[in-house]
């Protein structure tokens, strides 16, 4: 995801910056008061999977091993997040969503941030690896502009460098179930991986393949040319726009889908832009992310906390280089791939495995409605049972979460209470999600007829 709006950390560190100049304290920037990483919160491990070996280019990683597995460890899943963008960083999603441990500002001025242990987060019974992607994105090294992916194809190869060896570095990883997950244009990658690694299994002996178990997307962006068709009537009926702001959304839409079909990549992708900042003018909204937020997402405390050359040090990471939570470079080198559609690679992917796709209900980009559209003209045999299931309420300790489509190998969730970053918004929730659709039990499991979900879930 990109930031939209304001910034309102910095505004909000500006009295802390005058201070320290008012007292004659020499001028230490905001960034060298962050506190060092407690040992606690450090990653299992940290550092770089090799892309090419030619060239040197490497994606970087943090791995955080399951806190209280339920099976041995070399059976235990492990899940593989990816950011979107695309070029924003998955440290991102991990020290602000679904990480074990989030940075957060602190209550005395003196320490304006801080690391606070997240009940929530995705490795309480899995592993969870990070992967900065594609190179070029957050602390990951492209050695050359030119080395950054300009295409799902180029993505896909890094992605399956980086997690074969990340692999081959534990031989005790092998037989791990491996779960692909992310968010937002990692609707492109996770599809595009998962495709990949399909194609390669079955042209690689037993003893090599990818223990592939499924991959799930949080308010992604797949099939863009329908996907960008959706804004107007979503916005309309969610009485966020009127009818004649409807007509001109709709004209802005049709002028994207129109530049798509004619395969003028460039254009359909600032055309699809310009719909965006549309909406946004339109709604006065803070962010398009979250229609209930008064502020945009806090994504700066992440790179304000990754500046930091102690967090740096600890991560494994050269001090010199310049953490930014999204890459522009990264957006760029992949603007001509924004309208292209992934939508075959799912299609293909869920003959071949378990698909997940949830969307934080308050998402005005890639939200429920944006992500049935495209959902329901999946060419698959079994799309008809899955539109004809009927969709659960989903509960959790008796409160309303959401909802639960399942058939097949095909899962949809819509998260209530939450926005486009799903796992910031509705922590427990989204782990409670994760962890019953890998282990295939509750609104997942074989009695999803059966109502289980006022069962008490004594984690929680
Ligand atoms: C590594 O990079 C070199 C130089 O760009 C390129 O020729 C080669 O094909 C790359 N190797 C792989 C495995 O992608
Ligand atoms: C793409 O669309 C723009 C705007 O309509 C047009 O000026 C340009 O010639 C088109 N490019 C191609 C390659 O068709
Ligand atoms: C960090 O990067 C700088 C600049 O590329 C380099 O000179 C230095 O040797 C690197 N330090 C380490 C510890 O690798
Ligand atoms: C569902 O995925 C499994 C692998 O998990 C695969 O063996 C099976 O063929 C798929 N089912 C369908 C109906 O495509």
């Amino acid at each position: 995801m990109k930031s939209t709006g304001p910034d309102p950390v910095n505004l909000l560190l500006l009295p802390f910056i005058c201070l320290s100049v008012f007292h004659h304290l020499p001028v230490v920037s905001s960034k060298t008061e962050v506190p060092s990483f407690p040992d606690e919160a450090l990653p299992t491990k940290s550092g770089y999977l090799t892309v090419n070996s030619t060239t040197g280019s490497a994606i970087f990683y943090a791995f955080y091993e399951a806190q209280e597995p339920i099976s041995q460890l070399s059976r235990t899943p492990l899940l593989i997040w990816l950011q979107g963008g695309p070029g924003c960083s998955s440290m991102v999603g991990n020290f602000i969503e679904l990480g074990p441990w989030r940075v957060n500002f602190h209550k005395a001025k003196s320490d304006p941030l801080v690391l606070e242990s997240n009940s929530g987060s995705w490795n309480r019974i899995f592993g969870l690896l990070f992967l900065d992607n594609p190179i070029g994105a957050g602390f990951s090294i492209a050695s050359t502009p030119e080395e950054i992916p300009r295409d799902q194809h180029s993505v896909a190869k890094h992605l399956y460098a980086a997690i074969t060896s990340f692999i081959e570095q534990d031989p005790s990883f092998k037989f791990r179930p491996i779960y692909i997950t992310g968010e937002s244009y990692a609707g492109k990658y996770v599809p595009a991986i998962g495709y990949y690694t399909v194609q390669k299994n079955a042209q690689s002996p037993v003893s090599e393949r990818v223990n592939l178990a499924g991959v799930a997307i949080g308010n992604g962006l797949t099939d863009p040319l329908i996907q960008v068709g959706t804004h107007a009537v979503n916005a309309y009926f969610s009485g966020l726009i009127d009818e004649m702001q409807k007509s001109e959304l709709e004209k802005a839409q049709w002028e994207a889908v129109k530049l798509t079909k004619a395969r003028n990549w460039t254009e359909a992708a600032n055309a699809r832009t310009r719909v965006l900042d549309l909406l946004g003018e339109m709604t006065g909204l803070a962010t398009l992310y979250d229609f209930t937020r008064k502020e945009p997402y806090k994504t700066e405390l992440v790179t304000q906390f990754l500046q930091n050359k102690e967090v740096k040090r600890a991560l494994g990471v050269n001090e010199t280089l310049v953490f930014e939570d999204c890459s522009e470079i990264v957006g760029d080198a992949l603007h001509e791939d924004v309208m292209k559609s992934v939508k075959y690679m799912v299609e293909f992917l869920v003959k071949k495995t378990k698909v997940l796709l949830y969307q934080g209900h308050f998402d005005l980009r890639d939200g429920v409605v944006s992500t049935e559209a495209w959902m329901k003209t999946m060419k698959w045999e079994g799309i008809h049972e899955f539109l004809m299931t009927e969709r659960k309420v989903w509960k959790e300790n008796g409160l309303l979460a959401g909802y639960v489509r399942k058939a097949g190998n095909l899962s949809q969730v819509v998260v209530l209470g939450a926005g486009h970053l799903v796992p910031t918004d509705q922590a427990l929730n989204s782990q409670a999600m994760i962890e019953d659709w890998v282990l295939e039990r509750r609104l997942f499991g074989p009695q999803q007829g059966e109502d289980l979900s006022s069962e008490f879930r004594g984690c929680l």
